[in-house]
């Protein structure tokens, strides 16, 4: 069972529960009287994007984005490849890009920079997890967040290790064994 492989539980489906309720609850404030379209990146995106929109209470869209990151040896300027982009006009738009989780931002920023030129009225970023010390370089603003973790690899609540481990429901850390089989 994929339990076994599970070191540790850093946060159980209530906890995500509740900390979706709290970014739903602070998005519907904060677009009171618009209405934003929020994206999200496939394939992590999933189980918190249907989380977090449940607990959003203005009228909003869904639109979803697949993108894929390319990162030419060491260097800290990353590509992000688009497998199936938005069918959507965004011009003028309120958009909120959703993903898993923000590592080094590199996908983020490349992400924001592009619904900007494509003439959106504001983007802004939101995420299921925030690695505290994995972006410090980068200019990005990170503008919802709703849980935090250390500088760890952490599966479950769609986050992969090798495209599995996306189903479990809480977010956790992989034994060791795991990795190294
Ligand atoms: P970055 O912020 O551009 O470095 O990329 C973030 C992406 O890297 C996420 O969307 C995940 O797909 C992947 N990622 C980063 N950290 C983890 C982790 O701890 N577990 C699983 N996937 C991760
Ligand atoms: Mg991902």
């Amino acid at each position: 069972m994929m339990n076994e492989d599970i070191e540790r539980v850093l946060y159980s489906h209530d906890d995500l529960v509740q900390a979706c309720h709290k970014v739903g609850k602070q998005i519907s404030q904060d677009y009171e009287g618009k209405t934003p379209i929020l994206i999200g990146l496939l394939n992590g995106c999933i189980p918190f994007f249907a989380e977090l929109i449940k607990h959003i209470e203005i009228p909003m869209q869904t639109e979803f984005m697949q993108v894929k990151s390319y990162f030419g040896g060491t260097e800290s300027s990353g590509k992000v490849k688009i497998i199936s982009n938005i069918n959507f006009p965004i011009e003028g738009r309120d958009v909120i890009v959703c993903d898993d989780i923000l590592d080094t931002g590199r996908t983020l920023v490349q992400i924001k920079n592009m619904l900007l030129a494509q003439g959106a009225n504001s983007v802004k970023i939101c995420c299921m997890l925030n690695k505290v010390d994995a972006h410090k370089d980068l200019n990005l603003t990170i503008d919802y967040v709703a849980l935090e973790v250390e500088n760890q690899f952490v599966v479950g609540f769609g986050l992969d290790y090798n495209e599995l481990y996306r189903n479990l429901p809480y977010v956790g850390i992989l034994k060791e064994e795991i990795y190294k089989k």
